[in-house]
């Protein structure tokens, strides 16, 4: 029996990077799972999962109205929700001066107002469907620990999702809930995004190695602890903060230790 049989799990930015290794963990672990993305083109990789366990939706987790589509289909389809894995994101690079109000605004949009959407659209649809219980899993960052000039409007994002975790496992706590609510705060993983970061931040300084010697993680890194708190293993975490960063916020963050992937 997997270790998370007979859950039903919506996960946002599914379309690549720990949204893919999200998804593919979670079906390997017997869950059915709504992998939900803006970019609708890049769900078609799951058309060998679609059926029975998998269906994919096209989704702007800073839209109300795509939320409510998106609860819908998904207790229209599977009648429960367990688990939510708010983890779609985007970075702009830049420091405080470099940001403009428009790009803050955006990348608040998504992370924080998109977790928020997610936090407050899954409580009652959990509440009321399958086992009344369920955990949800919002991707934070090292960025909402430490301080991270260069992407100063993300790391605030990712400082209200922090924030906004607490807050979520305290009111369920509060008033006996089985409902639980935990941060993820991943260092860096191999991703489209960290890519992308990566080529701006070398283009910006010229340097073509910044990250030179600082080994990064891999998706299922972070895949695995979405297991473990998506699962009946984590029932006793509720606002916790897992941080996954092979010890860079613990360091000066200059990391050497390598691992077999
Ligand atoms: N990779 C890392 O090192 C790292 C570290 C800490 C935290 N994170 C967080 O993990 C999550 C996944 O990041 P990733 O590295 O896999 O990035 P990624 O860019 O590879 O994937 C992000 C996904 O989110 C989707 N997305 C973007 N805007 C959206 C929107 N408005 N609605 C729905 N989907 C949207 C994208 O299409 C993409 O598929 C993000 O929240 C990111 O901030 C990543």
């Amino acid at each position: 029996m997997g270790r998370v049989e007979g859950k039903v799990a919506i996960v946002t930015g599914a379309a690549g990077g720990l949204g893919e290794a999200i998804v593919r963990r979670l079906l390997a672990e017997g869950a059915t799972v709504v992998a939900t993305d803006i970019n609708e083109q890049s769900l078609s990789k799951y058309q060998e999962a679609v059926g029975e366990r998998c269906m994919t939706q096209c989704h702007d987790v800073a839209s109300e109205s795509s939320w409510k589509e998106v609860m819908e289909k998904t207790l229209a389809r599977y009648g429960r929700l367990d688990v939510l894995v708010n983890n779609a994101g985007i970075v702009i690079a830049g420091s405080v001066e470099e940001t403009s109000l428009e790009d803050f605004r955006r990348v608040q949009q998504v992370h924080s107002e998109g977790t928020f959407l997610g936090c407050k659209f899954a409580l009652p649809a959990m509440r009321g469907t399958g086992a009344g219980s369920g955990s949800i899993i919002n991707m934070s960052s090292v960025t909402a620990i430490g301080g991270f000039p260069y992407v100063f409007a993300y790391a605030a994002a990712k400082g209200a999702i922090r924030s906004m975790t607490k807050s979520i496992a305290a009111g369920t706590s509060a008033v006996g809930e089985p409902i639980r609510c935990n941060s993820i705060h991943p260092g860096r993983i191999e991703t489209p995004m960290v890519r992308a970061c990566r080529e701006e931040r070398e283009l910006l300084s010229g340097n073509e190695a910044v990250e030179e010697g600082n080994p990064s993680g891999h998706p299922d890194d972070i895949a695995h602890a979405v297991v473990y708190l998506a699962s009946d293993e984590s029932v006793w975490m509720n606002g916790s903060e897992m941080v996954i960063d092979n010890g860079a916020t613990i360091t000066d963050g200059s990391v050497k230790r390598r691992v077999q992937h």
